[in-house]
C-alpha cells in the first residue's frame, strides 16, 4: 500500500542547491508542502518559486543560519505559522572540509561542529516533542558515506568524525523513540558531484566516479514512503567507485595517498 504525503509539511536545510535543492523537489514531488532553509536568501527564493511552481506545493523560504539557535527557533515557528505542524524534518546543510589535520584552522573546527552536528542536534530537539505529542513524524540526517571507512578518509577527519557522531546519535534516538511512532533515517552518500565536492581535487580529476543525486533522491523517496510500521535506519548510497571505498569494498582499489 502506498503511503499518501499530499499535504504533509517537512522542513529542508540546506536547499538553495545541491543534495538540499534535489531532496526538496521530491518530497515536493510527493505533494508534501515545504518550509526551505539556507543563508543566502536569493538562491533560497529562486528554488523556493521553481519547486513550487513545478509541483504545485507551497514552498516557504526561511533564510536561515543552522549554526545559530535563534535562527532554528525562527525557522521551526515561522514553518508552524504557515503550516500548523511540522511532519517530517530533513537534516541536510552541511560544509565541507579538506585539510591535513596538523594544518586546519581552530576556527574551522567550530564552523564544522556548529553546522554539521550541533545544527542537526538543535533543529529535531526543536521539533521532537511536537512529533511525540502528534505520535508520528519522519527525521533524515544526511550523514556521509566516509562513515563507511576505517580509517575516516584522510584529511577529512573532523568532518567525517562529527559524521560518524551524527550516525551514532540517529540511530541511538530511534531506539529512544521508537515506541513513539517516530522514524529515523541517516542517509550516507558517497561522493556526490555538487559545490561542496568541487573543491575536492583530488577526487574530481575524474569525474565519472561522482553520483549525481539521484540515487540519494531515491534513497529519500524511499524513506518517507515505507510502511507506517518500518522504519529505514541507514540507507548507504556510494559511489560504485571511488578512493574513499577503499576500506569497505572488497576489491582491489588504492586507498588515497598509497
Ligand atoms: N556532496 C557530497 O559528496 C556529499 C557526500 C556525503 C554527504 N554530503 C552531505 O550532504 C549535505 C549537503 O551537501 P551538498 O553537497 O549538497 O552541499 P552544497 O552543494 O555546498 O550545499 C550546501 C547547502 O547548505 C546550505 N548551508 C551551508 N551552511 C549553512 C548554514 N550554516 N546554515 C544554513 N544553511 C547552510 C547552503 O546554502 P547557504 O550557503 O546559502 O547557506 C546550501 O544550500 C551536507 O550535509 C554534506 O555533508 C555531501
Amino acid at each position: 500500500m502506498s503511503i499518501d504525503l499530499k499535504g504533509k509539511t517537512a522542513i529542508v536545510t540546506g536547499a538553495s542547491r545541491g543534495i538540499g535543492k534535489a531532496i526538496a523537489s521530491t518530497a515536493a514531488s510527493l505533494g508534501i508542502n515545504l518550509a526551505i532553509a539556507a543563508r543566502n536568501e536569493g538562491p533560497l527564493t529562486e528554488t523556493a518559486q521553481e519547486v513550487a511552481k513545478k509541483y504545485k506545493v507551497e514552498v516557504l523560504p526561511v533564510s536561515c543560519d543552522v549554526t545559530k539557535l535563534s535562527d532554528l527557533e525562527g525557522l521551526v515557528h515561522k514553518t508552524k505559522e504557515k503550516f500548523g505542524r511540522i511532519d517530517i524534518l530533513i537534516n541536510n546543510a552541511g560544509v565541507s572540509s579538506q585539510y591535513p589535520f596538523e594544518k586546519q584552522p581552530f576556527e574551522d573546527f567550530e564552523r564544522l561542529v556548529h553546522t554539521n552536528y550541533l545544527g542537526y542536534v538543535r533543529l529535531i530537539r526543536l521539533v521532537i516533542n511536537d512529533m511525540i505529542q502528534q505520535g508520528s513524524g519522519a527525521i533524515i540526517n544526511m550523514v556521509s558515506g566516509s562513515t563507511l571507512c576505517d580509517p575516516l578518509p584522510r584529511n577529512f577527519l573532523v568532518y567525517s568524525s562529527l559524521k560518524v557522531g551524527l550516525r551514532a546519535f540517529s540511530k541511538g534516538l530511534f531506539w529512544e523513540l521508537r515506541d513513539r511512532g517516530i522514524k529515523i533515517t541517516s542517509i550516507l552518500p558517497g561522493v556526490t558531484d555538487t559545490d561542496l565536492t568541487g573543491k575536492l581535487k583530488e577526487i574530481t580529476t575524474d569525474t565519472s566516479r561522482l553520483m549525481t543525486t539521484e540515487a540519494i533522491e531515491n534513497a529519500v523517496r524511499f524513506a518517507l514512503t515505507v510502511p507506517a510500521n518500518v522504519c529505514p535506519l541507514e540507507i548507504a548510497v556510494i559511489n560504485q567507485q571511488t578512493p574513499w571505498t577503499a576500506p569497505v569494498i572488497p576489491f582491489k582499489q588504492e586507498h588515497p595517498g598509497k
